[in-house]
């Protein structure tokens, strides 16, 4: 669910560096919380000092220290705190108080109080000293004035501003999560818009989406899938006009055996009807030849992945011409082989390559007069291996040299028999083999030269 949700992982983003700014802030405020609560502490125990510090009167030469409720009263904060006070001369008589508080590891200064903090009574305290000089005393005239608190009002004070903040950092934290879903929904609406557009899209449908709706930075992601659309229904128009195609052509030799079957049934004669046999038979020959024409074109579909090994290309060239050789002998055809005998080896399928090559020794010994000659020859060339089959027939005339590797493509006027497929049988092979072929004229003698260049396995 996350992995596939856009909002779900922009929003993780956000929340990461989010996450560490909190943190930040929350340290930071409970630094600020702590030292206010401590400067509220010193402030109060400073004013608790300096109250009990001028109720001081010097009586018959004698210091008195009433001590004032206010002064003990501040630090009534509802937190049970408790106070220790000590009053006594510079030179340790004590007047008023606690004898036995914790001693000032420094003494005041007459207009600096000193602060620390120690512990009293088993509690940790939080203590003030006060140096204050009384007019009309004998010897050292200060007086010092300490006062102690426990931590407790404090620590409630601090407690109290620290979770204030927080409680305001995490609605300010919610209302923007909040503002943040929302706007992502915003900004996301539109991909979520063409994804209900997609899958509300009729199975197979293949008309572009209008990239008009869509904003600036899913354009091109739109247009991508426009122009694979499109070449996917480019591919699907060849396969039906294919379909169609091939149905015809299946058409014309049933319509002809039929015609021929009613002729044989027709003849009186015996001889009659073993020429409407013979008729009908030639008929299936030419309509299994095209029908194991269309099975070999479909084995050999780009993407089917055959499995491939290395081939030998004289041995498939071998076994093309044993294949042809009554043909070409009925022909009085001269098969001829040019080239070291060595393998010649590629990558690829050898039941595919058989069909490559033969259909070009059957093309050739077809097309070519009684008693004239196909050469096949094989080359290094580069990297490549150059497969040439030469005949000595009529040619191709270069005009007509890129359309006879359509399916099911004849010349008018073609009167030997044939499919139209085999042209196109073999450019499919090679091409999916990563290979090239041309139609051209041989260099000695009129006729035509089918070069098939097929890259050489097992060569650096
Ligand atoms: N060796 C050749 N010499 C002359 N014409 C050829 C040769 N090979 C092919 N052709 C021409 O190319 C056309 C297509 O060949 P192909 O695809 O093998 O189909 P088919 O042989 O079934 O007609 C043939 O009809 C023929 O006119
Ligand atoms: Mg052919």
């Amino acid at each position: 669910v996350f992995r596939n949700s856009l909002r779900l992982q922009l929003l993780a983003w956000l929340a990461l560096p989010v996450l560490a700014v909190i943190a930040l802030n929350v340290w930071t405020t409970y630094q600020t919380a702590r030292d206010m609560s401590d400067l509220v502490t010193e402030r109060t125990l400073h004013a608790s000092a300096r109250a009990i510090a001028e109720q001081l009167v010097v009586q018959d030469g004698v210091v008195q220290a009433p001590i004032p409720p206010v002064a003990l009263e501040m630090f009534a904060t509802g937190s049970g705190d408790r106070v220790y006070y000590r009053v006594q001369r510079w030179e340790g008589r004590l007047l008023a108080g606690y004898p036995d508080l914790p001693e000032p590891a420094q003494r005041p200064g007459v207009a600096h109080p000193t602060g620390w903090e120690a512990e009293y009574r088993d509690q940790p305290i939080r203590m003030l000293a006060l140096a204050h000089p009384v007019v009309g005393l004998q010897g050292d005239a200060r007086i010092l004035v300490e006062v102690g608190v426990t931590q407790r009002g404090r620590d409630d004070m601090m407690r109290g501003l620290w979770l204030e903040a927080l409680h305001h950092q995490l609605r300010l934290m919610l209302v923007a999560g909040i503002v943040l879903w929302l706007g992502l929904g915003f900004a996301l609406a539109p991909v979520l818009r063409l994804r209900a557009a997609m899958m509300q899209r009729p199975a197979g449908a293949l008309d572009p989406i209008p990239i008009g709706q869509v904003p600036r930075e899913l354009a091109p992601l739109v247009d991508t899938l426009n122009n694979a659309m499109q070449r996917l229904r480019q591919q699907l128009d060849l396969r039906t006009r294919f379909l169609v195609d091939a149905a015809h052509q299946l058409r014309t030799p049933l319509t002809l055996l039929s015609t021929q079957a009613a002729y044989a049934r027709r003849v009186p004669t015996p001889s009659d009807k073993d020429e409407g046999l013979d008729a009908i038979q030639a008929s299936v020959q030419q309509m299994t030849h095209l029908v194991n024409q269309l099975l070999t074109l479909s084995r050999a579909e780009p993407g089917l992945a055959l499995p491939r090994m290395q081939v030998d290309l004289v041995d498939v060239v071998r076994h093309a011409f044993e294949e042809r050789a009554p043909l070409a002998l009925a022909r009085s055809i001269d098969l001829g082989f040019e080239g070291d005998p060595q393998p010649a080896l590629v990558e690829g399928n050898d039941a595919l390559l058989h069909e490559m090559v033969v259909n070009l020794v059957d093309n050739a010994i077809r097309y070519t007069p009684q008693g004239g000659t196909v050469t096949a020859s094989l080359a290094a060339c580069g990297q490549d291996w150059l497969l040439a089959i030469e005949d000595s027939g009529p040619g191709i005339p270069a005009a007509a040299r890129e359309r006879v590797f359509e399916r099911f493509y004849r010349p008018p006027g073609e009167v030997s028999q044939g499919s139209g497929l085999g042209l196109a049988i073999v450019r499919q092979i090679v091409d999916e083999l990563g290979g090239s072929v041309t139609l051209r004229e041989p260099a000695s003698h009129p006729g035509l030269r089918v070069e098939i260049r097929l890259p050489a396995s097992g060569r650096a």
